[in-house]
């Protein structure tokens, strides 16, 4: 581990056991990322982007290969390491101020520091206002802010994020994405972000990483410069860079579906890889018992 690696995956591959025999997810893959760093991962359906993750957070043990958070090796999920899915994980059953207390609260962390947590939490993700409220109270954007809150809440220096924007309308996915800039600049976490949307990879990324098709290993690294100055979508379209740098990222990952599938179009360019394919994978403990219906990507074109 050199000075400052955060996260190091060194030669991990790994096989599913299935009732047809192995199924191998990923080629051997080696990354390290930053302390501060924010790092996105692109890659077409089902090409290990989600094994990837779930084994840095500690619910999947590696077939081949390790992986160290702070050079410690990771066996199993733990504090230093948060984790917002797709699905939300949040409690109907409790407000949205006890939904994102309810990680200190298992930590017995004293009511009067839960409640300062909880306050600048609500306050930086725009959740003002709604601490009492019921999550099926809530639109799907906020719902989705209360589980990253509720994932900020126990200060984890590690958020590990898997498209935890697909399920909310494009206009709110905007604010969304602003939002979770400033957060993570304000708060200077270490974050791993998976995402089927180029625009919202290079954006967000400080780094992007593509992957091939199945089994996955990274196929290109692409450095994007300048986010410690903050983003926002007007600048950000406005920025030929950046544009290049999108438009970079999108041959590359269209090089893996093959044959070119018409794009859809909207706010933000939704270039979307794969297909609608779901990736048949058990739920963390976390999601246990909370997961909802299949959630609808908008997503263009067959896998390769
Ligand atoms: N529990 C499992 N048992 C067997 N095969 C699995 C399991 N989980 C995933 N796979 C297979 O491993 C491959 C990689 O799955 P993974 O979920 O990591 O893909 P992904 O890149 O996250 O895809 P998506 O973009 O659709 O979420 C897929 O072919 C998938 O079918
Ligand atoms: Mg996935």
């Amino acid at each position: 581990m050199t000075a400052g690696e955060k996260i190091v995956v060194s030669k991990f591959r790994h096989f599913y056991a299935t009732a047809d025999g192995p199924v191998q997810a990923t080629e051997a893959i080696d990354l390290a990322i930053r302390a501060g760093e924010f790092v996105t991962l692109v890659g077409p359906s089902g090409c290990g982007k989600t094994t990837l993750l779930k084994a840095i957070a500690g619910f999947l043990r590696p077939t081949e290969g390790t992986i160290t958070c702070d050079g410690k090796p990771v066996r199993e999920p733990g504090r230093d390491r948060g984790v917002v899915f797709q699905e939300f994980a949040i409690l109907p059953w409790r407000t949205v101020g006890r939904n994102i207390s309810h990680g200190l609260e298992i930590a017995r962390v004293p009511r009067e520091k839960r409640e300062t947590i909880v306050a600048r939490l609500i306050e930086l993700t725009g959740l003002a206002g709604f601490e009492q409220r019921y999550p099926h109270e809530l639109s799907g954007g906020m719902r989705q802010r209360v589980a990253v809150a509720r994932t900020w809440a126990a200060d984890p220096d590690v958020i590990l994020m898997d498209e935890p924007f697909a399920a909310v309308d494009a206009m709110t996915r905007l604010t969304l994405q602003e939002e979770l800039a400033r957060l993570t600049a304000a708060t200077k976490k270490t974050v791993f972000f998976i995402t089927h949307s180029v625009d919202e990879a290079v954006f967000l990324g400080d780094r992007v990483l593509v992957m091939t098709r199945r089994p996955g290993k990274i196929k290109a690294v692409i450095e994007v410069p300048g986010r410690a100055s903050g983003r926002d979508w007007e600048s950000f379209k406005l920025d030929a860079g950046m544009q290049g740098i999108a438009e970079k990222v999108l041959r590359l990952v269209r090089e893996e579906r093959g044959a070119a599938a018409p794009s859809t179009s909207d706010a933000q360019r939704a270039e979307t890889i794969g297909s609608q394919q779901a990736a048949g994978d058990s739920l963390p403990p976390e999601g246990r018992g909370m997961r909802g219906h299949p959630v609808a990507h908008v997503r263009d074109g067959d896998p390769g």
